[in-house]
């Protein structure tokens, strides 16, 4: 694994460098392999990439949409059209406005009464379309987390039995801290991507941030603290109120 921490200035800039660093790699593993992978996150952070991945305008490299296969790390358990919906947002923000194929958007069925079941179409769906593997586990090109302020990232929460190096691909805990059910790719999953990219923008995730760097050796580590791609490169861009509680940089 390599890990780099870039701190760009402000939000916008966190969008630009994502969009930048995503185009080049969807670009890379196709023409490597004909097709590309793309994990989104939910939350909102990911909307400002998102919208300059639509625009495509200053990207190094065009996107090949049409051969880019996309996925949900994450999902709530909610119908697509609901406010909350990790794929509504990224429909409106970018899927709708890209020459993407409909049946390369792999939306996770979190309409489904049991999530469990959702979670399990899922895992399916993943191992059908991504036929690139690291020790039988899925390989995605690019998988985009967010943090949150527990140091969470997709719905892998503290304690979260979907952590486990033998969790199945897709879980669909009940967390606590959101009285609901989610889905979400597992640990071990998102570990065996190509390419991780944290999005991390925001004073109040600057103590997450802190501490999914150096964790420490009182408490388990946070949820973002053991997103380490096995073979792969995890690049976590933070922006300046983000990264306020970070050392300087060794001068
Ligand atoms: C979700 C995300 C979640 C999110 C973080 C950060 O479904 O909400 O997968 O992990 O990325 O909570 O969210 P913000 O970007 O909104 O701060």
């Amino acid at each position: 694994m390599t890990r780099e921490v870039r701190i760009v200035d402000d939000a916008a800039a966190l969008s630009a460098a994502a969009a930048a660093e995503i185009a080049v790699a969807l670009a890379a593993a196709v023409a490597a392999r004909g097709q590309a992978t793309l994990v989104l996150s939910g939350g909102s952070t990911p909307r400002g990439v998102y919208a300059a991945l639509a625009s495509g305008g200053g990207l190094p490299a065009p996107v090949p949409w049409p051969r880019v296969h996309v996925f949900w790390g994450d999902e709530r358990h909610v119908p697509p059209a609901h406010p909350d919906s990790n794929f509504r947002m990224a429909h409106e923000a970018l899927l709708a406005h890209v020459a993407i194929p409909p049946e390369h958007v792999h939306r996770i069925a979190a309409e489904l009464a049991d999530p469990a079941q959702a979670a399990t179409r899922y895992a399916q769906e993943i191992r059908a379309v991504v036929t690139d593997a690291t020790g039988g586990v899925p390989r995605f090109d690019v998988v985009l987390l967010g943090l949150g302020v527990d140091g969470h990232v997709a719905s892998l929460f503290p304690g979260s039995p979907a952590l486990a190096p033998d969790a199945p691909l897709v879980a669909a805990p009940y967390v606590q801290a959101m009285k609901a059910h989610r889905i979400t790719m597992s640990l071990p999953l998102l570990n065996a991507a190509r390419a991780v990219i944290g999005l991390v923008s925001g004073a109040a995730k600057a103590a997450a941030m802190r501490h999914i760097l150096a964790p420490g050796p009182a408490s388990p580590p946070p949820p973002g603290a053991l997103v380490q791609p096995v073979h792969g490169r995890l690049l976590w861009l933070v922006d300046r109120a983000a990264a306020g509680a970070l050392a300087p940089p060794a001068s």
